[in-house]
């Protein structure tokens, strides 16, 4: 038998700080720390974030590795999020990191934050019937600053086959809502609200992009007009109709989602399909593309909720994977806020 592998994980590239211990594939903790600071301002600060991120990154880390019930001592390797993202909270993750890794004198591994919401699939779950997605497999990425169409031909062979052009289904689900005058982070508020709304209430046009690319400024405007028209005529609109409103929005970006999702599917022939990021906890979204691939056939692969979004659980399996495969980040690596992986054929 191998012996065990035991990985730190540590996250920390927008306003959560989260750290995760990874032990050959499993999670044994999964801590994740929120910023409630920004709520007041409708969205990150950067500059807040970075500071609540040092502050929380010591006891974060603490608290994985009581709660997974093992001493700093028994780690192999470190890793953390060396981007994308904000370049201050970066930081804090990666110094720490670079300090722990120096002082327990174990390998640190440098992970891509977009790379590892695609891999948080291959965190092995207890659950009946678990399996993870074969290769190669589709994944559609959305998040809050990234929209993706990835091909992954194995763990660290990826293709982005197309991606937005101007906003990230994230930003367009938080804009609109802020539109709404709803708090952030919006996404979870439009779910939430939609729930009880008609999705055929009001019409929004989809754009139209070419291939496998996606575009959602356009639908932004296209909305803040809308709503202002309806306000102007009734002041009372967003408070009557806000369900039927959030309905209507949501079921045009889920459509736009699952539609590239599909044709990038039948184009490529791979019936492996799968979603990662913060908008994959989108119930609609879920829901829609499970109906889709259930119609045609394919395999749908959704992880769950605590690992759509930011945590360091992601973070822990990549560099689980490249810890097996001996591939080391070293002491002079600087964190990047956008930096790139796979190749592009877009
Ligand atoms: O992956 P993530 O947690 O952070 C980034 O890497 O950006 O994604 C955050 C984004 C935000 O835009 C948030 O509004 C969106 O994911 N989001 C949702 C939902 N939960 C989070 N959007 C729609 N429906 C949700 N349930
Ligand atoms: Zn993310």
């Amino acid at each position: 038998m191998s012996p065990t592998v035991t990985i730190l994980g540590i996250e920390s590239s927008c306003d959560e700080t989260a750290a995760a211990v990874i032990r050959d594939g499993k999670v044994l903790a999964n801590i994740i720390a929120y910023q409630k600071v920004h709520e007041q301002y409708g969205g990150v600060v950067p500059e807040l974030a970075s500071r609540a991120h040092q502050a929380n990154i010591v006891p974060v880390v603490a608290t994985a590795l009581k709660t997974a019930g093992i001493t700093k001592n028994e780690l192999n390797g470190i890793a953390y999020t060396r981007g994308p993202g904000l370049l201050g909270s970066l930081l804090v993750g990666t110094s720490f990191t670079k300090g722990l890794s120096m002082g327990l004198d174990i390998p640190m591994l440098e992970v891509n934050h977009m790379q590892a919401h695609i891999l948080a699939h291959f965190i092995e779950r207890e659950e009946m019937g678990w399996k993870a997605p074969e290769f190669p497999f589709l994944c559609l990425t959305v998040s809050g600053g990234h929209t993706q169409i990835v091909r992954i031909d194995s763990h660290f062979d990826m293709e982005i086959l197309g991606q937005t052009i101007d906003d990230a289904a994230g930003e367009a689900f938080d804009k609109v809502a802020k539109i709404m005058g709803l708090p952030y982070p919006g996404g979870p508020n439009i779910d939430r609200m939609a729930r009880e709304g008609d999705p055929h209430a009001f019409n929004f046009t989809e754009p139209a992009v070419d291939g496998f690319n996606f575009s959602f400024s356009g639908l932004k405007t296209a909305f803040l007009y809308f709503l202002r028209k309806e306000v102007k005529a009734d002041p009372d609109f967003i408070e009557k109709r806000g369900p039927d409103i959030a309905a209507s929005i949501q079921r045009v970006i889920v459509q736009i989602l699952v539609k590239k999702m599909v044709y990038a599917a039948k184009t490529t022939g791979i019936t492996e399909l799968s979603i990662a990021g913060g908008v994959s906890a989108n119930k609609e979204l879920r829901k829609t593309l499970a109906d889709e691939a259930h119609s045609q056939g394919w395999n749908l692969y959704i992880p769950p909720f605590e690992y759509c979004t930011d945590n360091a659980a992601m973070v822990g399996i990549t560099g689980y994977f490249q810890f097996l495969k001996g591939q080391f980040a070293t002491q002079d690596l600087t964190p990047s806020a956008r930096l790139q992986f796979g190749k592009k054929v877009t």
